[in-house]
């Protein structure tokens, strides 16, 4: 194939890339820029298969298999409530690639297989395996916390900044001087070793509430890796489509950041999500209980509500109860109530977790309303329906300093006339907290699954 025609199919790669990430940034578009994505990826994949420079035919078929099998096998067993852990594996394993292949280059070139970097290369395989080893082993840190195998809390110890600053010294010194002398296999290694470390020391003071954020982030560094990767191949398509996923990471990074009211410095180096600290209510000690109502005790409420607003978090996602929230949303409104769901941008466990739920249960998106547009019509609600959402409606995050989500916006449900939340018990949310909202004295608990009591209630309502 001519060089011409495989740097065509880059441009229409690239092309392709930008456009589906366009069709991203709406629900309504989004299933289409996903396809247009995919089809950039598949013409990017078929230009390199194409190119005389690649390995032979079988060791790419067997990479395809192998992959596939794997791919196919987590599609299939991973839960929709597991997806930010699946997406920090594959974070990880993206930067560990670009990490490994830039390596290729030096590990050819000191074996004599290749040839020695110059120009602008060492300096690619230098931020390429930097970038790519801490995305590694700091998504494996973001993997064990989200997946609980280890606390989620930020690890918070004395000097710990000061040490962070160190190794960050040490891994560009390093790179410095591998740049100098790409040939030396001793200054690749300490390089790949400070980054493995790193990645760790950076994720670790990070928790709670914040690990959205962390997510983000890792997967524009693992752009970054690609992008650099790019330069040491001379691969335009890994360097633009490395670049896309490097500043859309960082776009999102800021997203979220923005959501939860903090800078990034701040999520980086403020230990958010850290165990409370006196005057933070910790749970375990709480001796209040708060009283369980019934979902026919609710029935008269609602019936005779004007409006009601209804909070989804991450329990709706657990128990599956999207379909059966429609319904009652149906019910509701088929009895001349008004009904709107209410958003908050990090509710479940990745971005627009809520909206993909509510999609798929062919939820309107006109009744979806952003936290900012919602939060003002609160206070003129009847009824605020929380289906199993914690963090995201902590009034901690608003009234108690020192709560580790103190600064965090959250939705107001507090301030509609009454409040039920819907949950199995009194056990805390993501970030560990106990939440005051349950012990006020407008709002009543229905324990249960999320999905039998929403079912419940749609009897209730419907034959009140
Ligand atoms: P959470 O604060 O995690 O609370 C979810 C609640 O759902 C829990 O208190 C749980 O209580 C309840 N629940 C679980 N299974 C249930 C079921 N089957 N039926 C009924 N209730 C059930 O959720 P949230 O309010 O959506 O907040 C999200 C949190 O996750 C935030 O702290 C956010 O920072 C963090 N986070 C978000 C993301 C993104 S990108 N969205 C990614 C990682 C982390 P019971 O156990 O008592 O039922």
């Amino acid at each position: 194939m001519s060089n011409i025609l495989i740097q065509f199919c880059y441009l229409l790669a690239a092309v392709l890339f930008i456009l589906g990430l366009r069709g991203l940034t709406s629900a309504k578009t989004a299933a289409r820029g996903n396809a247009l994505a995919a089809l950039g990826m598949l013409v990017a994949v078929v230009a390199v298969l194409l190119d005389q420079d690649v390995v032979d035919f079988p060791t790419v078929l067997a990479g395809i298999a192998l992959g596939s099998a794997l791919g196919a096998v987590l599609a299939l067993r991973i839960q929709m409530t597991a997806m930010p852990q699946m997406v920090a594996v594959l974070n990880g394993l993206g930067g560990a690639a670009s990490a490994l292949v830039a390596s290729t280059e030096i590990v050819n070139a000191v074996a004599g297989t290749g040839p020695v970097p110059e120009g602008v290369v060492p300096l690619a395989v230098a931020l390429s395996v930097l970038v790519g080893s801490l995305t590694l082993t700091g998504s494996l840190v973001a993997f064990a916390k989200l997946q609980e195998l280890v606390g989620g809390a930020a690890v918070v110890y004395p000097l710990q900044r000061t040490t962070n600053a160190l190794m960050g010294a040490a891994a560009i010194a390093v790179s410095v001087l591998f740049i100098a002398n790409p040939l030396d296999p001793a200054l690749l290694l300490g390089l790949v070793a400070l980054a493995l470390l790193l990645g760790v020391l950076l994720v670790i003071p990070i928790g709670g509430a914040d690990m959205p954020v962390v997510i983000s982030l890792l997967n524009s560094y693992s752009g970054i890796a690609a992008c650099a990767t790019g330069f040491v191949l001379d691969n335009s398509a890994l360097v633009i489509s490395g670049a896309l996923v490097g500043a859309s990471g960082l776009i999102l990074t800021k997203i979220m950041c923005d959501a939860m009211n903090r800078s990034l410095v701040n999520v980086l180096f403020g230990g958010f999500g850290a165990k409370p600290s006196a005057g933070g209510t910790e749970v375990g000690v709480e001796t209040r209980t708060a009283i369980g109502y019934t979902p026919e005790d609710a029935a008269m409420i609602f019936s005779n509500a004007r409006s009601v607003i209804i909070v989804p978090g991450y329990g709706m996602a657990v128990a599956q109860a999207q379909h059966v929230v429609r319904e009652f949303s149906e019910v509701l409104r088929e009895k001349g109530i008004r009904v709107q769901f209410a958003i908050h941008p990090v509710a479940g466990r990745m971005p627009g977790h809520m909206n993909v739920l509510l999609a798929e249960a062919n939820v309107p998106y006109e009744e979806l309303v952003e936290m900012d547009d919602i939060n003002p019509q609160f206070v003129e609600t009847d009824v605020a329906l929380v289906i199993g959402a914690n963090d995201v409606v902590n009034p901690a995050a608003r009234e108690d300093t020192a709560s580790p989500i103190y600064g965090m916006p959250i939705l107001d449900v507090d301030r509609s006339q009454h409040v039920f939340v819907l949950k199995r018990s009194m056990n805390p949310g993501f970030a560990g907290i106990q939440n005051e909202l349950f012990f006020n004295d407008n709002t009543m608990m229905i324990f249960g699954d999320a999905k039998a009591t929403v079912l419940k209630l749609v009897e209730a309502v419907r034959s009140y």
